[in-house]
Order: C-alpha cells, then structure tokens, then sequence
C-alpha cells in the first residue's frame, strides 16, 4: 500500500532551523548534516535556513519569537527542525515558553508523536525484552487539557489561597487526534488502538473522550480498539509493551506517558518527537532539553535528534530517506559508536560524522 504523506513537498523541501540553546545547537548541526547526507543521495532537494531565536537574541535584543514569524514559518516553510530551549541566565524561561509554545499553539500542532521503539536490547531497563517487544506510538494532545493556560489565583499569597487550573477540551481538538491515531494504525498496517483517560474521575472532560472514541472507531472496524484508564496503562506499558501499536491520551497524560516509554527505549538521548499538523508546517524536535549541565563539552547525544529529522523527512514523504537515519543510528547503537550518556567515548561531532558516512554508503 502506498503511503500519502502527511505533507506534500515533492521533490524539494524548505526547512527552517531552530537549533536554540545549550546542546540544541551541538546537535541540531548534526542532524542537518545527516539529512544532507541522506537528501544528497537520493537526489531530493532540500533548502535549510537558521534563525538565531533563543536566550543569546532575548538576552541581548529583548525579542523571543519575532513579529510575523508565525506566519513566515506557516507560508514559506515545509517544516521547522527545532533543537532545545532553555538557559539558566533565563530563570523564567520566558523567550522558551514564547518560542516553542507559542509556535504549538499558533501554527495549530494538535499531534504531538512520541514513537517508542527499542534499537537495542541492552538500551531498556526492563528485564528480558528484547528490541521486537518495544514498538508503540503515543499520540498526545498538543493543544488542549489541564495545558492551556486557563485558571486563576484567588487571596494568593496567604493562607486561604485557591489556585485553579482548568481542562479545556473540545469536541473538534478530542476527535481530531483521537481520529489520527486511527488514521496513522490503518495507514501503517497497524491493528491496536487504545485511547488512555481517566473517565472514571474526571467525569465531565473525559466523559467527552470517551464518547468521542466510541463513536469514532465505528469507522475503523478492522482495528482492535481499547480503553485504559491512565493509571492501569502506566502499569501494563511496563509489565508488557506487547500489547500496544498505538496510544492516544490527553495533553498531560501524554505528556507522561511518552516520557515513560522513552525511558523504556533508551532515555532521553534517544528520543524523538513531533509536533504536526498534517498538511501544514510542522516542527519536529528530541525530546531532551538544552542540558545545561554537558553544554559547551562536545559529548551531547545527536541520536535523539538524528531520529527527530528521520521522522521530519518521513512526514515529508521521503520515507526511504527517515529509513536510513534509522537504520544509521541502529548501526551506531550495535557497533557501540556513542557518546558517554549510552556509555561510550565518542564525541557529538565524531558520531554526527560516522552517521553521515554511514547514510552517505548506503
Ligand atoms: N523542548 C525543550 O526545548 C525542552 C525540553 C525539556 C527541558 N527543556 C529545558 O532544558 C533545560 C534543562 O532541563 P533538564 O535538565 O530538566 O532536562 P534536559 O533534557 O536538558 O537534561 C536532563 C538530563 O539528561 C541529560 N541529557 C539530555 N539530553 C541529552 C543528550 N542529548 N545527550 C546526553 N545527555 C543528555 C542532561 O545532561 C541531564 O543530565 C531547562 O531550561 C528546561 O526548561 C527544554
């Protein structure tokens, strides 16, 4: 079957980059030169342009994201390849917040994708599972819930203080993820579903949910769908990955979820995500943050964001090309040529270099 991307470019793309701060600026470099790698041998087109938007601007200009950036990103870019945000001279972290928040809500990226996939045995703490046993997708909200903004303060600052923070969830935002996550099962062969909520508690927000699931998975009869509340899939996630394809779940469990199924794989230096909407621009970015604690020494993980621009060029269309990231980094991960965070010697840039070869030889 053929697979229609989530974004029709053709045969050449525009990327902007946003390396930001910290490690996002080690490894983003990283990731583009595995790409070029990638794109060269295969003679696809691909044009990157770098934006300067982190702490350095805000600290020194005052500016976070840029008047109209939105909309130049939303009319002239493919997709944004983000690395990190986040520096201590920022206590607030207000220009991250701007930035990386500001482009989820206002570019609309409803999807955040959280593959789970386990390159190598050794990599999972958990005790006899193997690479093929840890395989899943979670679809979080990335628009909506408990994540919104909405709430308030009341007497603050003494002791009969209230703080509320309100679950916003629509009917649209509900069952436009909710009927991804059936979309992408079907399109990538997959027979599992299972939408994640807390119904039995949150009897309003997720009573939505649920019946939004009921009545979308009439339409996808050959998939097997299934409801977990959160807690029970906390649990099962770790006692057998197995039994999951695919998960879909709310804005703050997913958000949670996604990070326990990342450790499951490896951690943080592996981890890839997405932020989409499909047919629009899209922003791709590791999951990790700037680490401020290894920045500037040269020994960051570029497999987190190397995985990041493999799932970029998938949303692209290019599928053969996010395969050979893939299976460069699987390369890297059984030859041992990692960095000291995987427990090896190498350096950011000497693995940046081998996965480029490597894609480069294929
Ligand atoms: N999406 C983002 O931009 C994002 C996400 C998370 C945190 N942050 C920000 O990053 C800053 C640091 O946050 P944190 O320390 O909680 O999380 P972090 O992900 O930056 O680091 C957590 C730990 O993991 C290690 N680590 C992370 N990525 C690694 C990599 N690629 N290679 C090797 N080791 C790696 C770090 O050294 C650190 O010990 C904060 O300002 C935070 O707000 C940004």
């Amino acid at each position: 079957m053929s697979v229609k991307p989530l974004r029709e470019c053709g045969p050449a793309a525009r990327i902007a980059v946003i390396a930001g701060d910290g490690i996002g600026k080690e490894v983003t470099p990283e990731s583009v030169k595995a790409i070029r790698s990638a794109i060269t041998s295969a003679r696809r087109q691909i044009e990157f342009v770098e934006f300067d938007w982190g702490a350095d601007k805000f600290l020194r200009e005052g500016v976070s994201l840029p008047a109209g950036a939105v909309e130049m990103l939303a009319n002239e870019f493919d997709a944004i390849l983000f690395g990190a945000l986040g520096d201590p001279r920022v206590p607030s972290n207000q220009h991250a917040a701007d930035i990386l928040l500001g482009l989820r809500f206002k570019l609309d990226l409803f999807v955040n994708a959280r593959p789970v996939e386990l390159f190598h045995d050794r990599l999972t703490p958990l005790r006899d599972r193997s690479a093929n046993d840890i395989r899943f997708m979670v679809f979080r909200e990335n628009t909506e819930g408990l994540y919104v903004g909405v709430g308030g303060f009341f007497k603050k600052d003494t002791p009969d203080e209230i703080a509320v923070q309100e679950d916003v969830n629509s009917r649209k935002g509900v069952e436009r993820i909710i009927r991804h996550a059936f979309d992408y099962a079907r399109r990538n062969q997959l027979k599992r579903v299972c939408m994640s909520d807390k119904s039995n508690a949150m009897n309003f927000a997720h009573d939505l949910w649920q019946r939004v699931f009921k009545q979308v998975l009439q339409e996808y009869p050959e998939i097997e769908s299934r409801h977990l509340y959160v807690d029970t899939l906390a649990m099962e996630v770790v006692r057998d990955p197995r039994q999951f394809d695919v998960i879909v779940t709310c804005n703050l469990f997913g958000d949670i979820i996604s990070d326990l199924g990342a450790q499951l794989a490896g951690g943080l230096g592996l981890a890839p995500s997405g932020n989409i909407h499909p047919g629009r621009t899209s922003l791709f970015e590791p999951v990790h943050g700037s680490a401020p604690n290894i920045a500037g020494k040269g020994i960051a993980n570029p497999l987190g964001s190397i995985l990041t621009s493999g799932m970029m060029l998938d949303f692209l269309g290019w599928k053969s090309e996010g395969d050979a990231l893939r299976n460069a980094v699987r390369s890297a991960l059984q030859e041992n040529f990692v960095t000291p965070d995987l427990g090896g010697d190498k350096a950011t840039v000497e693995v940046g270099d081998w996965i480029a070869k490597r894609v480069g030889d294929r």
